[in-house]
C-alpha cells in the first residue's frame, strides 16, 4: 500500500469565537475576537493521521478561494497528500463555532464544495482507493458519496466511519464498518432513541446488531468502550483539562485508524486514540491542536 490512510471527507474554515455562554433564539451576546482556524472532520482526520506518522491521503473539496488555500496550506504542511483535493464548484465549507469557558462547543456548519463531492468523484479516485490500507470518512459530505466510498473499497482494506453530523444510516453502510465510531448522541441518533438501552454498553450491543464488524462509543471524559464480536471491554479515559474540545473526536478517528492499520487490537488502538484525543482537548484549535506521535510518547 502506498497509503496508511485514506481520509474522504470534509473541509472547513473554522471560525471561533469564544462565549461565557450561548445566546438563546432572539437573543445576542458578545464573543472573544474571531479565530480562524482549518478544521472540517475530513482535513482534521487527515492532519491528525499525518502527524503520528502516516502516510496519509485526502479526497476532498474545497472552493477556489481563500478558505480552500488555508486548508490545502495546512494539509501540504502536515505532510497530507493532496493529490485527491478537488477545487471549485462552490465556495469552501464553513463551520461557525463557539466554544463555552468549559471547552464545549457549538457547531453549525455550511458544507459549500463538501456537497458537491460527488459520488463520480469517488469513482474517478479509483487509484486512491486501490491504495490505501485504511479508508475512513464522516457525514459531513452527501451520504450517497460515503456509500460510493464502501463500494470502491480494495478487497483487503479497512472502512472506519464516524457517522457526524448523525443520521439513520443504509445497511450496506452499517456492515462495512470496522469499526463504526460513535459518541453517546450520534449512537442515540443512529438507532432511534426508544431504541436505546440504559448503558453505553447496551448501546455498543444493539448497534454491533446493525452489522458493523466492530463498534467504538466515545464516552468524552468516561473514556471509550469497544465491542466486537469477542466481547465489550472499557478503555480509560485520560485525565486533561479541556481548553477546547473541537476535534478532539477526529483526532481520536484517525489515530484508531492508524493503528489498526498498523495491526494493533481494536482495545490497543482505542487506548492510543483515547491518550491523542486527550492532549487535543488541552490547546485551542482543531488542526493546529493535534500532536506528533513523539508528543503522544512522551506523556
Ligand atoms: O469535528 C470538528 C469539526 O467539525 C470542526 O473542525 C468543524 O469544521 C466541523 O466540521
Ligand atoms: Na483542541
Amino acid at each position: 500500500y502506498d497509503y496508511d490512510l485514506l481520509v474522504v471527507g470534509s473541509a472547513n474554515a473554522d471560525l471561533v469565537v469564544g462565549v461565557e455562554r450561548r445566546p438563546g433564539a432572539g437573543e445576542t451576546v458578545l464573543g472573544s475576537d474571531l479565530a480562524v482556524h482549518p478544521g472540517g472532520k475530513g482535513a482534521n482526520q487527515a492532519v491528525a493521521a499525518a502527524r503520528l506518522g502516516a502516510r496519509t491521503a485526502l479526497l476532498a473539496r474545497v472552493g477556489d478561494d481563500a478558505y480552500g488555500r488555508l486548508l490545502l496550506d495546512s494539509q501540504r504542511e502536515a505532510g497530507v497528500d493532496t493529490v485527491g483535493v478537488l477545487v471549485g464548484g462552490a465556495p469552501t465549507g464553513v463551520a461557525l463555532i463557539t466554544v463555552d469557558p468549559s471547552g464545549d462547543n457549538s457547531i453549525v456548519v455550511s458544507p459549500g464544495a463538501n456537497g458537491r463531492l460527488s459520488p463520480q468523484d469517488v469513482r474517478a479516485a479509483g487509484c486512491l482507493f486501490q491504495s490505501s490500507k485504511v479508508v475512513s470518512t464522516q457525514l459531513e459530505i452527501p451520504l450517497e458519496t460515503v456509500v460510493e466510498v464502501v463500494r470502491n473499497l480494495a478487497p483487503d482494506s479497512r472502512f472506519v466511519l464516524n457517522p457526524s453530523p448523525p443520521r439513520p444510516l443504509p445497511r450496506e453502510l452499517l456492515a462495512a464498518c470496522d469499526p463504526l465510531i460513535v459518541n453517546e448522541h450520534e449512537a442515540k441518533v443512529i438507532l432511534g432513541e426508544s431504541a436505546v438501552g440504559d448503558t453505553p454498553e447496551d448501546w455498543a450491543r444493539i448497534l454491533l446488531a446493525k452489522g458493523p464488524r466492530s463498534v467504538v462509543v466515545t464516552l468524552g471524559a468516561e473514556g471509550a468502550l469497544v465491542a466486537s464480536a469477542e466481547g465489550v471491554l472499557r478503555i480509560p479515559s485520560v485525565k486533561v483539562s479541556a481548553v477546547d474540545t473541537t476535534g478532539a473526536g477526529d483526532a481520536f478517528t484517525a489515530a484508531l485508524a492508524v493503528r489498526l492499520g498498523a495491526g494493533e487490537s481494536l482495545a490497543q488502538a482505542a487506548a492510543y486514540a483515547a491518550r491523542v484525543g486527550a492532549l487535543t482537548v488541552t490547546k485551542e484549535g482543531a488542526q493546529v491542536s493535534f500532536p506528533s506521535a513523539a508528543e503522544v510518547a512522551a506523556r
